[in-house]
């Protein structure tokens, strides 16, 4: 990784564009969260496991630029083991704080991932609320 200019990107956000967590998507999974950025036009797909209002899985897949992999692989991260209330508290600042900041004409990638989560919360309750009619 030494090899690769960072061009103004922490360690932490070449890591995880590096090696992205959680890539792919749940089979059969609780909720699932899409959303597109206006400012690029790219894409992100979060979907979620939910057990006991916790969140027990989530991955990402993404038509997006290297600061998107890098925030959606974070967000997984920060979004497993909480409750709905708390993923859905996450916010794209959490996301560039925990990666130890991104440059700011960068930051509109970064709500790709936490809308996308967002999404899949709000996918999950829906479903549930259906459920329980
Ligand atoms: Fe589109 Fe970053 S440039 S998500």
């Amino acid at each position: 990784m030494e090899d690769v200019p960072q061009i103004g990107y922490s360690k932490k956000v070449m890591d995880h564009f590096m090696n992205p967590r959680n890539v792919g998507s749940i089979e059969n999974p609780d909720g699932v969260g899409r959303v597109g950025n206006p400012v690029c036009g790219d894409l992100m797909e979060v979907s979620i496991r939910v057990e006991d209002g916790i969140i027990t899985d989530v991955k990402f897949k993404t038509f997006g630029c290297g600061s998107a992999i890098a925030t959606a692989s974070m967000v997984t991260e920060l979004a497993t083991g909480k409750t709905l209330e708390e993923a859905d508290r996450i916010t794209r600042q959490d996301v560039a704080d925990e990666l130890e900041g991104l440059p700011p004409r960068k930051m509109h990638c970064s709500n790709l991932a936490a809308d996308a989560l967002h999404k899949a919360i709000e996918d999950y309750r829906e479903r549930h609320a259906e459920t329980a009619e």
